[in-house]
């Protein structure tokens, strides 16, 4: 028997119970909801589809769920443009409908967290047309200017050259107040003004009332857009200045300048740690498991430490890591990861966790940036290193990504593009509807129409299908999601190093616990690796779970002197004592 079941059985016997918080020892899932499951037929997912599922989630381990946003829209940006804060996406459901999904949730022991978008609403929503026409309560509710006049033409211009996320000048002339306003992405997103007390106490209200529904916390989106320069120090905001980057040559590019102005401003950090306040107290006016942050920052890892805490104060309880994301790539050598995995580790303020994100509804997906073939190792890394896993929805089938045409595309960051550039910046490929089974529209639909198309690869590619396989990705991932309950896995210590070029190995182990060794090739070479050189462990090891394509199978026995690690196979091994 291992040692493991023997501390269970004994923890058991004798009433030991460990205090972590549900969060804490937490595996999240994000669900696109546009996309997951649609339960009336019209082509488009809503709350009524992630109900039906939630048991599906429960079974392969999950115990929390972020959701892209389910708020009333007009979908410019699928959701992300936020017509009415305190409302439900009609096409999505009803309040009630979203009532149920938390009592479900609740049955089932799944956590349901909603996406907060702060920094800006919809151009649509009451406070922005308010804005436009100057009600005194919602007047600077937005970022508002005059611009300047071009003394060469006499005309007027934006005030200055700060650049969209989605590309063109930020700002966009109003007729009606006669004034610009500012958009960080799309034109149809105004940016909400935090140097507006009222703004900070309405986006509170808007927290408060999700929590008084039942939400178990908040994804918070786009934290480095939240403040823009204090307008006070300056009679004009400033130009950013030019990146000068040769690969981005075109002025109407985010990327043409650097955004010391729009971006990251010192004020950004105190918010989170408002909101972080905010949630406590709530935790403590009415009881329950405490309710989690988790926030969405491209940003530098100096500020992601920040976002955790300073120390007196706490922030963010996952401050999104997307190293795999930005960093981490096909080509990345075993060094590379063992880099960026140490160095996150190494930062960390003391008494928090680390998190990996995998994929987003922003990216390309897993098998489409490291390969198809890397699917189950890629899972393995995620679901092995310390702390948080964060899955975005498909990536445990290893869906792959869906070509989608110039003139199909909808992503509005693409469709401000050009056919040329347009794929590298849509972000459609990634949200096509979740491949269910075999049926038609791969059991996303009954109907026969989908916002995007079902991928091609859903007759062979889908969760029935791999449910019931002798082998397959999910049944990879649903084994690692239990074996991470482990308490070498919940809080045991990493010990990392890369072979080579390709060969990434580490051990995980809790005093007292099992050893697990964890061994990643990423090149396409076979290597047979002496294990028993660099862990202390056994003479023989068992497969905890190993890549489809690979030659071992879970149960199997190994000796750890000659373990072979053939090309683009990971494998969990635990060690026999
Ligand atoms: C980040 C979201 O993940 C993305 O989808 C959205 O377009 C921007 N923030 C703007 O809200
Ligand atoms: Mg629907």
């Amino acid at each position: 028997m291992r040692l493991t079941a023997v501390i269970a059985i004994l923890s058991a016997v004798l009433g030991i119970g460990s205090a972590t918080q549900w969060w804490e020892s937490g595996n999240y899932y994000q669900i696109y909801p546009r996309s997951f499951r649609d339960s009336d037929g019209d082509g488009i997912g809503d709350l009524n589809g992630v109900t039906e599922k939630l048991q599906y989630l429960k079974d392969i381990g999950f115990t929390a769920t972020w959701l892209s946003p389910i708020f009333k829209s007009p979908m410019v940006d699928f959701g992300y443009d936020i017509a009415d804060f305190y409302q439900i996406h009609p096409e999505y459901g009803t309040m009630e409908d979203f009532e149920r999904l938390i009592a479900h949730a609740k049955e089932v022991g799944i956590r349901i967290i909603l996406d907060f978008v702060p920094n800006h609403s919809s151009d649509q929503s009451e406070w922005f047309l308010k804005s436009v026409d100057g009600d005194p309560v919602y007047k600077d509710y937005y970022i508002w200017h005059d611009g300047k006049i071009n003394e060469e033409t006499g005309e007027r211009e934006p005030p200055n050259n700060w650049v969209s996320e989605f590309r063109y000048s930020a700002w966009e002339w109003n007729e009606v107040r006669q004034q610009y306003y500012l958009h960080q992405f799309a034109t149809a997103q105004p940016d909400l003004n935090y140097r507006n007390p009222a703004v900070v106490a309405e986006m509170k209200n808007v927290l408060k009332f999700w929590l008084g529904k039942g939400v178990a916390g908040f994804r918070i989106d786009a934290i480095p857009y939240l403040f823009e320069v204090d307008l006070d120090r300056y009679n004009q905001y400033p130009d950013e200045p030019l990146s000068n980057d040769p690969s981005c040559p075109d002025p109407d590019d985010h990327c043409y300048t650097q955004h010391i102005y729009t971006q990251d401003q010192p004020e950004t950090v105190d918010m989170i740690y408002q909101w972080r306040e905010l949630v406590d107290e709530f935790h403590q006016q009415h009881g329950g498991d405490p309710r989690v942050l988790m926030t969405e920052a491209y940003t530098s890892f100096e500020n992601i430490m920040k976002f955790y805490g300073d120390g007196i104060r706490n922030g963010s309880h996952i401050p999104f890591n997307f190293d795999f994301l930005s960093n981490i790539n096909n080509a990345s050598k075993a060094t590379e990861y063992v880099e960026h995995i140490e160095k996150w580790m190494n930062a960390m303020p003391k008494g928090v966790y680390a998190n990996w994100v995998l994929g987003n509804h922003d990216n390309k997906r897993v098998a489409s940036r490291f390969g198809v073939q890397r699917i189950d190792l890629i899972n393995i890394l995620l679901q092995t290193l310390p702390g948080h896993a964060v899955t975005y929805n498909g990536e445990e089938l290893g869906m792959t990504d869906v070509y989608i045409s110039w003139e199909d595309t909808v992503d509005p960051s693409a469709c401000n593009s050009d056919p040329e550039h347009y794929y590298e910046r849509s972000r459609d490929p990634a949200r096509t509807p979740y491949q269910w089974d075999a049926s038609s529209m791969a059991g996303f639909t009954s109907g026969d129409y989908t916002w995007l198309p079902v991928s091609d690869e859903y007759k062979t590619n889908n969760a029935l299908q791999q449910l019931r396989a002798p082998q397959s990705h999910l049944k990879i991932f649903k084994t690692l999601v239990r074996v991470r309950q482990e308490p070498s896995f919940r809080t045991g210590e990493l010990k990392i190093q890369a072979l080579d070029d390709d060969v990434l190995v580490y051990s995980r182990l809790k005093q007292g616990s099992d050893i697990y060794v964890i061994v990643l090739n990423l090149g396409e070479t076979e290597k047979n690796i002496d294990l028993t050189k660099y862990f202390n462990v056994g003479a023989e090891a068992e497969i905890i779970t190993s890549s489809l394509q690979s030659q071992y199978i879970n149960g199997d026995t190994v000796k750890t002197s000659s373990f072979v690690a053939k090309g683009n196979v990971g494998t969990v091994l635990v060690g026999i004592n």
